[in-house]
C-alpha cells in the first residue's frame, strides 16, 4: 500500500470516529452551567489556543484579497469592529467592558493598542485564569469571572462596551442587551458582534435546515440564537437604550474563517500532535460542527450582524 493511500485510509476512519463521537456526545445548552464547563474544556486542553491564538472568534476578510492566516483575520476583525462601532473615538485611559472575554485576545489589544482600562468577564474559570496568565503586568486588563446576565458593575460606569460571539450562548437576549445598556455611560459606545439566525421567511424551515440549526445549537451549548432584526428589538426596546441602534450584515466578510479554522490543523500538525493523540480526536469532533457552520451562513440560514449603539 502506498504511503498516501494509508495516510487517507487513517483520515477517514479518524473522521468516521469523529462523527459519531460527535453525532453522541453533543453539549446540549442547560443553564449557564453547561457552557462554563465547555469552556472550561475548550480552554484546559489547550488545542483552540494552539490552533487560533488567543482569540475566539471569527476573522475580517477584506474586499478579494484571500488572507492565508487567520490570526490575522481575527486580528484585524478587532480593528475593524473598534473603528465600525467609533470605540476609537474614545480617549486613552477610557473604560471599557468585554462581555464573554474568552482568553482575552481583544481585551488586550483594546488596552495595549487603543490605551484603555478594559475589564474582560467570561462565565469559564479556566478562561479567566488562562486570560490572567497571557497578560503582561503592563497591559491595563482585568479578567473576572461573571455572568453577563447579572453584571456586578453600576449603571453606566463604563465608557465603551464590547461583545464578541457571546449572545448565541444567553438564554435571555433582552436581559443580555439590557445588562451591556445599563452598565454603559450616556454617550459611551456599545460595539457587538454575533452569529445571528435569519430573520422570518416565508417558507418553514426543510428537514436538513432543522437538522443543521439543532447541531448548531446543541453542539456548542447555544439555547438559541437571536436574528439581526430580533437583537437589535432588544437593544431598542431596553429601557436603557437612549440613542441609536446601527446594523449591518458582515456573514461575506468572516465566511472564509470556517475553512480557515479546520486549515490552521493541517498548518500546525505538529502543535496538535504534541499536545497528544486526544487532541486529534477532538480537533477531528469539531469539525462537522464547523462545516455546519460554513455551510449555513454561505446558504443564509445564518447570519453575522454586527450592532452598534450610542449610549
Ligand atoms: C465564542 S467565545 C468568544 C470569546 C471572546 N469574545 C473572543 O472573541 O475571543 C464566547 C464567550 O462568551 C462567554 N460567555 C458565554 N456565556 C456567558 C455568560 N452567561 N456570562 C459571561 N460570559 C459568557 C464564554 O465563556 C466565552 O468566553
Amino acid at each position: 500500500m502506498q504511503v498516501w493511500t494509508f495516510i487517507v485510509l487513517i483520515v477517514i476512519i479518524l473522521l468516521i470516529l469523529g462523527f459519531f463521537i460527535w453525532i453522541n456526545k453533543d453539549r446540549k445548552y442547560t443553564s449557564s452551567r453547561t457552557v462554563a464547563s465547555a469552556y472550561d474544556a475548550w480552554t484546559n486542553d489547550r488545542l483552540l489556543e494552539e490552533l487560533w491564538g488567543d482569540h475566539v472568534h471569527l476573522g475580517y476578510y477584506k474586499g478579494s484579497f484571500r488572507k492565508t492566516d487567520f490570526r490575522t483575520a481575527k486580528v484585524d476583525f478587532v480593528h475593524e469592529l473598534v473603528r465600525w462601532s467609533g470605540l476609537d473615538q474614545l480617549p486613552i485611559g477610557s473604560r471599557v467592558l468585554d462581555v464573554g472575554c474568552g482568553i482575552g485576545g481583544s481585551s488586550r489589544i483594546l488596552a495595549k493598542e487603543y490605551g484603555f482600562d478594559v475589564i474582560g468577564i467570561t462565565i469559564s474559570n479556566a478562561q479567566v485564569k488562562r486570560a490572567r496568565d497571557l497578560t503582561p503586568n503592563n497591559c491595563s486588563c482585568r479578567f473576572e469571572v461573571m455572568d453577563a446576565l447579572n453584571l456586578q458593575f453600576d449603571d453606566g460606569s463604563f465608557d465603551g462596551v464590547w461583545s464578541v460571539e457571546a449572545g448565541p450562548h444567553m438564554p435571555d437576549k433582552q436581559l443580555y442587551a439590557d445588562e451591556m445598556l445599563r452598565v454603559l455611560r450616556p454617550g459611551g459606545f456599545l460595539a457587538v458582534a454575533d452569529w445571528n439566525k435569519r430573520g422570518p421567511v416565508s417558507k418553514p424551515n426543510s428537514y436538513w435546515e432543522n437538522f443543521v440549526m439543532r447541531q448548531l445549537l446543541n453542539q456548542w451549548a447555544h439555547p438559541d440564537f437571536s436574528s439581526i432584526n430580533g437583537f437589535r428589538s432588544n437593544l431598542v426596546n431596553s429601557p436603557f437604550y437612549c440613542g441609536s441602534v446601527d446594523t449591518e450584515d458582515w456573514t461575506n466578510l468572516t465566511l472564509p474563517s470556517w475553512i480557515d479554522s479546520i486549515v490552521e490543523g493541517f498548518r500546525r500538525p505538529v502543535a496538535v500532535l504534541l499536545l497528544g493523540p486526544g487532541a486529534v480526536f477532538k480537533g477531528l469532533r469539531e469539525i462537522p460542527t464547523i462545516l455546519l457552520m460554513r455551510w449555513a451562513f454561505a446558504n443564509g440560514l445564518m447570519e453575522f450582524g454586527v450592532f452598534r449603539s450610542r449610549g
